[in-house]
């Protein structure tokens, strides 16, 4: 059996990406433990999932900390004291510290529900439903100091359609994100991502041979 890798899983909603970890790992999809989850939200829906999982918790409400410092500290040491390799944010809603990301230096990802580097920040389908784009979807991508500006590991494209609405296009790019992000944390534990500068290269990976997507399909051109 694979080594699992020790995650630290931090959340500030309902969790259906934390629930969609769990479900890979409880499938020997992904070989990985979740060690704690830490929420800076005490009614986040996400604790209930853990409650059913049996998997420890940490509320940590951000409102109780004098400074993002010393509201990341208390993070750091929690994740420290549970030996945590790699953190996971997902559907965090805070902006981490330089301080976090030092602790972990390349061992903190994000998905964010944009095609990064457009829309990122709050809301990122709604904000790429109300521009018109013909495609959107979501971003895995480790995290640094910037909003949603970390090397890529993994991207899934949805269309946008003329019957989409903001809800629909939300909802097909929350089915992608639950696939995508425990792909990506799986090829962590195994080893396959080599960081260079901003280009994040996955060892044997499936790249896709498809030459171009259009939307709408094309007609004779
Ligand atoms: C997800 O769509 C995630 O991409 C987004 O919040 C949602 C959380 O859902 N994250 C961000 O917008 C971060 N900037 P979940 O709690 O059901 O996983």
């Amino acid at each position: 059996m694979a080594r699992e890798l020790s995650l630290g899983v931090l959340v500030s909603g309902s969790g259906s990406n934390l629930q969609a970890i769990v479900d890979a790992i409880e499938s020997d999809r992904l070989d990985a433990v979740i060690k704690i989850v830490i929420s800076n939200n005490p009614n986040a829906y996400a604790l209930e999932r853990c409650r059913r999982h049996n998997i420890p918790i940490s509320v940590i409400n951000h409102c109780q900390y004098k400074s993002r410092e010393a509201f990341d500290d208390k993070m750091i040491s929690v994740l420290t004291d549970n030996g945590v390799e790699l953190v996971v944010m997902a559907g965090f809603m805070r902006i981490l510290t330089e301080r976090l990301l030092r602790a972990f230096p390349l061992r903190v990802m994000n998905i964010h529900p944009a095609l990064l580097p457009s829309f990122p920040g709050l809301h990122g389908q709604r904000q790429a439903f109300d521009y018109g784009v013909k495609f959107s979807g979501c971003t895995v991508h480790f995290v640094d100091e910037g909003v949603d500006t970390g090397p890529i590991i993994i991207q899934a494209v949805v269309p946008c359609c003329d019957d989409d609405t903001e809800e629909s296009l939300q909802q097909k790019i929350l089915k992608e994100e639950h696939r995508i992000y425990p792909q990506a944390i799986q090829y962590f534990a195994e080893g396959r991502l080599e960081v260079s500068g901003r280009k994040v290269h996955i060892k044997n990976s499936n790249q896709m041979s498809t030459p171009s997507l259009h939307n709408p399909h094309l007609e004779g051109f």
